[in-house]
């Protein structure tokens, strides 16, 4: 009887290309490699990506098996990303992943990068302290693409309550710091400069929009208003507020993210809550979910900093459940842009 599964795991969604391997939800080892080449333009340059993903896939896979100590032959499958993302950047890790495993005769995995924020939840790192959700729970996916309240009704099974309906809480955060001047991705330049400033400063505009969907634009709008009013009278009003504006800028972020999960988590009588993707590195927030578990007796999870971002070992954590439940993919499986969980 076969009991441990080795899965090697593939993403390559954005601008970074990652490789996983998996004994079971156990992480023996997670390589990734990042695309400095973006900074200079303010945003990932869609082109750049898959050229970077080239040169990178084959020099991290390699590594990535060399660190678990696990040679191709003992591997059970291929997972990999297959959307949504940039189609460039996806083709590649979808290509590799798909060769490798027709040369090895092992099944392939295809995984979405949306559920498999939510499922980083379930990587194990052999520690004997590890907590993991039980099932329903909530799930706050926050990244630069996506900000949705998921219900996580099993490893495979889950649906979105609440999503935005313009832009995500990362292209917020990323947005907002271009007009500062700040480089790309600018989320984690505002959570280190929020650190030092007032978040009662500046007061920007919030959605009003009925159920537990999002809207982060008016915000996007209000903050660039606040800036070119400011500018008219004093042209080194941004230098001189910059943590000002990122300490107010990332509390009303977090308000309108907190507000409709705690809403949500009250009308399904949920105590499981979990927070995942890019954003869910952000201090703030974190905080603040450490903060409404205590206050409402909520079970919070919140991923090891590790995982928040684009990474493999949440893909091999994926494929890992669809391995179990035999959910394989044909080698003609393409790419997709766009889609929900
Ligand atoms: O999940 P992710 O790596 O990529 C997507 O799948 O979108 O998320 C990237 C997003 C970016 O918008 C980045 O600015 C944001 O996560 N981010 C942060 C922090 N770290 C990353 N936002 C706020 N505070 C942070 N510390």
């Amino acid at each position: 009887m076969e009991n441990k599964v080795y899965i090697l795991a593939i993403e390559s969604s954005c601008d970074d290309t990652s490789a996983a391997v998996m004994e079971n939800t156990r992480l023996l080892s997670n390589v990734t490699a990042s695309q400095a080449v973006h900074e200079a333009y303010g945003g990932v340059v869609p082109e750049l990506a898959s050229r970077a993903h080239q040169q990178n896939i084959i020099p991290v896979v390699d590594a990535a098996l060399k660190r678990a100590g696990v040679d191709k032959s003992q591997l059970s499958a291929v997972a990999f990303t297959r959307g949504p993302g940039l189609l460039g950047s996806l083709l590649v890790g979808t290509s590799f992943a798909k060769g490798f495993a027709l040369s090895l005769g092992l099944p392939l995995i295809e995984v979405n990068h949306l559920q498999a924020h939510v499922l980083a939840h379930f990587i194990s790192e052999g520690k004997s302290d590890e907590h993991f959700p039980s099932f329903p729970f909530l799930c706050l996916l926050v990244s630069g693409g996506n900000s949705q309240i998921v219900k996580v009704l099993g490893y495979n099974k889950m649906e979105i309550i609440g999503q935005t309906i313009d832009d995500a809480a990362g292209e917020a955060f990323d947005k907002c710091a271009k007009v500062m001047g700040l480089p790309y991705p600018g989320g984690p330049h505002i959570d280190r400069l929020a650190k030092e400033g007032n978040p009662n400063r500046f007061t920007f505009s919030k959605p009003h929009i009925t159920g537990y969907d999002y809207s982060f634009s008016g915000l996007k709008t209000s903050f660039l208003y606040t800036l070119r009013d400011q500018l008219k009278d004093n042209p080194s009003f941004i230098e001189e507020n910059k943590a000002d504006l990122c300490a107010s800028l990332q509390r009303t972020v977090i308000e309108i993210l907190m507000d409709k999960l705690k809403r949500a988590a009250k009308d399904l009588h949920m105590r499981e809550i979990a927070v995942a993707g890019g954003v869910s590195a952000n201090s703030g927030l974190r905080q603040a979910m450490q903060d409404a578990g205590k206050r409402f007796g909520w079970n919070v999870y919140i991923p090891p900093l590790g995982y928040t971002t684009d990474n493999a070992a949440m893909v091999g954590v994926t494929g890992y459940f669809k391995y179990l439940d035999k959910d394989f993919c044909a080698v003609d499986a393409v790419p997709f842009a766009r889609v929900g969980v």
